[in-house]
């Protein structure tokens, strides 16, 4: 079948309908990276909360719990125990900047938070800490190119960001040398784990992950009253376009053209003169017209011709 031999109504159906998926199409992909642009502002801002909280710990080395830990967060780094002057012996537990990290994000986590987050090393001294397979390979990343600020992806239905921690001078205390470091670390993780590190080098990562948007998600948004109303409006106006300003206005110009070829010399043709029109119909009425009026004169003088003859 010769798409081109089908009728102009069903060529620009198809046109129609090929413009509507291209456009479609155009919209999905922006959507993407919008959706994307969200995600990556939403995990942004648990990062930046996390550093800031990791920062403020930092500040102190550790912070002390007063008294017995709670369920749920009974590791601790140091243990200190200060006897007042009534002989009363109060013990103080310290978490570490990670180690609080952790704790907090236990507790975000098991929240009705979308995100979730935690703090994650290659060298890593808590085994609650191991990154998994994407971690490990944007840890590789951050690694390899010191400029990059963070790296995104999307992997088993989430939405996944990972921002570099960079050791600060701080750091160093519990990071640099072993032997500089606070006699609990040692005593708890030994002092090969996670030493050696000098300002600038990566020591770990903050990797949020997020539920991905679905198209699900986010069709509802799309398929609102208002978007269905401009495109029904938008199909209209294309098929009453179709139909009567070219289909039928062409049907009646090859009326008019068949009429005048079986001799219907005085069929009027309804159109606007060319230099009142732009139309490219009303411009081929206009020649039709004319191909009427030139076989008008022809005929009278053949008619003039043949009564001379009689003569
Ligand atoms: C008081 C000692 C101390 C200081 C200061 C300290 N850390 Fe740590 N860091 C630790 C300990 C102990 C762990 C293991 C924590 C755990 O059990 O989750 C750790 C773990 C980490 C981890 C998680 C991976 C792992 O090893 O399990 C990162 C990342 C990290 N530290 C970065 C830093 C950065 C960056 C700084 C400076 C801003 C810093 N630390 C300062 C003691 C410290």
């Amino acid at each position: 079948m010769n798409p081109m031999k089908q009728s102009i109504a069903t060529k620009y159906s198809f046109i129609f309908f090929v413009t509507l998926v291209l456009i479609v199409a155009a919209v999905l992909l922006g959507i993407r990276n919008l959706k994307t642009n969200v995600l990556r502002n939403e995990a942004r801002a648990v990062a930046t909360q996390v550093v800031a909280f990791r920062a403020w710990v930092a500040k102190a080395g550790q912070v002390f719990w007063k008294g017995d830990l709670p369920e749920g967060f009974h590791d601790y780094l140091a243990k200190k125990e200060f006897t007042d002057s009534l002989g009363v012996t109060t013990t103080f537990h310290g978490k570490n900047p990670a180690l609080a990290t952790r704790e907090l994000s236990n507790i975000v986590n098991k929240s009705s938070l979308r995100a979730t987050f935690r703090v994650t090393s290659d060298q890593y001294r808590n085994d609650a800490n191991a990154p998994d397979y994407f971690e490990t390979d944007a840890i590789q990343q951050v690694k390899a190119n010191r400029g990059l600020k963070f790296v995104e992806g999307y992997d088993q239905g989430n939405y996944r960001y990972i921002e570099p921690i960079l050791v600060q001078e701080a750091c160093l205390k519990c990071h640099g040398d072993p032997k500089d470091a606070p006699p609990e670390v040692v005593d708890k993780y030994g002092d090969k784990k996670a030493f050696g590190y000098k300002v600038g080098d990566v020591r770990g990562v903050i990797s949020v992950k997020l539920p991905d948007l679905t198209l699900a998600d986010v069709l509802p948004t799309l398929a609102n009253p208002y978007s269905i109303s401009l495109l029904v409006i938008a199909i209209l106006i294309n098929l009453i376009f179709t139909r009567y300003g070219l289909i039928k206005r062409l049907r009646d110009l090859t009326e008019g053209a068949e009429a005048i070829a079986e001799g219907n010399l005085d069929r009027e043709l309804k159109y606007t003169k060319p230099d009142h029109s732009k139309d490219e119909i009303d411009h081929v009425f206009h020649a039709v017209s004319l191909l009427r009026n030139s076989m008008n004169i022809a005929m009278q003088r053949i008619m003039k011709g043949r009564k001379g003859d009689d003569l």
